[in-house]
């Protein structure tokens, strides 16, 4: 067994089978490749060592090129630039194999892809040592796999736990159990538009210490800001229309990410659909917790109407001010929002809240709830 700091590592794949596992993976390359105008390119820091590994078997007359992902942060949430660093050869016209240590959710790759398709290479295909289908996010697996292996966390061979373990010659998995549940509080905060979730979500956040992600005030970030997420949200919420599950729970799952030490989250505004609270559940899962509660604001329409149409004059939220919007956000919630309820009473986790009364009443009701779980 193998320790690294906190966690304990068990062999996994054997420094001799990945020898013969990257020499087919060489030829495989050398066939498919041959007569072409290669280049490879190698994603740092992860790949060095297999990416050394692979090319000493390759026969092709190739360069290869190692380079650099950086994501800038920007000012909040989802902000975020990125950059590929290194890169000085030219890549037109050039058949491209990218070299990676492992692919995991495949953002990363699906990233570098965008990047380099803008310079017109002739092709772009991914050669991965290591390759976690349940992981997956994206659409196109790559074409050369190593190993397929189980969702699980692994080191060794180029790969890391906190910048460890890079330097072994064979790979290792994160032992079963050494990572106890984690004792998180998480809430999915629910009810209507202008049930009051934003106020009882920052009282919740004191009380309790929680990290709060309103998947609408992600959304309005970017639209603030005109990223390429917010004009995509922009033209599905300004009909009052949901923004679709998939760039939601990408982008949900990112922001949850950022918090790798949260003693829990307010979900707020989020799951909509059932879709999205089963990809909620595997999220958590995949970190050693779970969702705790469901806590439900309950208001009538036409006081929620009222609610909103003040809202909007002290916010200037358009989405807030025009009642035929209004309406038909009220009519989404029933329709395609409420049923998200049945997903958390099948597991035992919903309570009802009257959301009627006074900011503090509520306060008081949603803090008698979470005591009693
Ligand atoms: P992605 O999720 O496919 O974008 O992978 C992002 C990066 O996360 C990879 O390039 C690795 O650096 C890292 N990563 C993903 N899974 C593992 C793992 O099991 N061990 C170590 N690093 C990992
Ligand atoms: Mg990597």
């Amino acid at each position: 067994m193998l320790k690294i700091l906190d966690k304990s590592f068990v062999p996994f794949i054997t420094a001799s089978e990945i020898k013969s596992e990257v020499s087919s993976l060489a030829k495989s390359l050398n066939e498919e490749y041959a007569e072409k105008d290669v280049l490879f390119i190698a994603i740092l820091n992860g790949a060095f060592m297999f990416a050394s590994d692979l090319f000493k078997e390759i026969s092709l007359q190739s360069a290869i090129s190692f380079i650099k992902v950086s994501s800038y942060q920007g000012m909040s949430s989802t902000g975020r630039v990125d950059e590929i660093i290194g890169l000085t050869a030219s890549i037109k016209d050039k058949h491209v194999i990218i070299i990676e240590d492992i692919v995991d959710t495949g953002i990363t790759i699906e990233k570098v892809k965008k990047l380099l398709y803008s310079e017109k290479p002739a092709s772009i295909e991914v050669c991965t040592l290591l390759f976690k289908p349940d992981a997956f996010q994206e659409k196109e697996i790559p074409k050369f796999i190593g190993f397929s292996i189980p969702n699980k966390f692994v080191v060794g061979y180029g790969l890391d736990y906190d910048e460890l373990g890079r330097n072994l010659g064979e790979i290792y998995q994160l032992k079963e159990g050494s990572d106890p549940e984690r004792n998180m509080l998480n809430i999915v905060l629910f009810g209507p538009p202008g049930a009051g979730k934003g106020t009882q979500a920052e009282r919740l956040i004191e009380k309790y210490g929680l990290s709060h992600l309103s998947t609408g005030d992600v959304f309005r970030y970017n639209i603030k800001n005109n990223t390429e997420l917010g004009q995509l949200a922009q033209s599905y919420m300004s009909k009052g229309h949901l923004v679709p599950d998939e760039v939601t729970i990408k982008m949900l799952r990112a922001e949850v990410m950022k918090h790798p030490e949260s003693k829990g989250f307010i979900f707020d505004g989020f799951p909509r659909t059932n879709a999205q609270a089963a990809a909620l559940d595997e999220l958590l899962t995949s970190m050693n917790s779970s969702i705790n509660v469901m806590l439900a604001l309950e208001v009538e329409d036409e006081e929620l109407k009222t609610r909103l149409i003040k809202r909007a004059e002290v916010s200037g939220r358009v989405d807030d001010a025009d009642p035929a919007i209004i309406s038909n956000r009220l009519k989404v919630y029933k329709n395609e929002t409420e049923p998200v309820k049945s997903y958390y009473q099948s597991q035992n986790k919903f309570i009802g809240i009257n959301g009627l009364g006074t900011i503090d009443d509520i306060t008081e009701l949603l803090f008698k709830a979470i005591e009693s779980l």
